[in-house]
């Protein structure tokens, strides 16, 4: 089973709070359900968790969390239209956020989303153009011997 290629999908609606958490919660159990080893899907899911919060909080039509899975890696793509991030440099350092009151209340808005995205990843790429949206690229490798596993 742990073989087989697949390509799972999940919408991820803005500012639904109530549903946090519940696309990469799903993820997570797909991938225990075709046999990947916990480390991988305990890095998966984390990389999923954050980027399901960010489109959650500050994507304005919401975005997709997609995962594809092969024999060599579980590739992560998380998408959305807009707003957009001015500037990826400062996005990306530890304890940045825009995130509002009601998030920061909740527990949300560490600043530490994109960090441990990337901290999770293998390969991690993002890019983003103001007014066109935002798109992360994370791979999380499936064998063991692999460099920076
Ligand atoms: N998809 C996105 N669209 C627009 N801005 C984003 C997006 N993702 C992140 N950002 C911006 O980058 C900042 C840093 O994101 P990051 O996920 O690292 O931290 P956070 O969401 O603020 O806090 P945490 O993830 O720790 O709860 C956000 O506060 C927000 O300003
Ligand atoms: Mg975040």
């Amino acid at each position: 089973m742990s073989d087989m290629n697949a390509s799972l999908t999940y919408e991820v609606h803005a500012g639904d709070i109530e549903q946090g958490g519940s696309a990469s919660a799903a993820l997570k159990s797909e991938l225990r359900k075709m046999g990947i080893c916990e480390e991988q899907a305990r890095r998966v899911g984390i990389i999923a968790f954050e980027g399901e919060m960010n489109l959650l909080l500050y994507a304005t039509n919401g975005g997709t969390l997609k995962a594809e899975v092969t024999p060599e890696a579980i590739d992560i793509t998380v998408e959305d239209d807009g707003p957009g991030i001015d500037d990826i440099d400062l996005a990306m350092r530890p304890g940045y956020s825009t995130a509002p009151d009601w998030a920061l209340n909740l527990g949300f808005g560490a600043g530490m989303g994109l960090v441990n995205m990337k901290r999770n990843s293998n390969f991690f790429e993002i890019h983003s153009h103001t007014g066109k949206g935002t798109l992360i690229r994370c791979r999380v490798n499936r064998r063991k011997n692999d460099a920076a596993d």
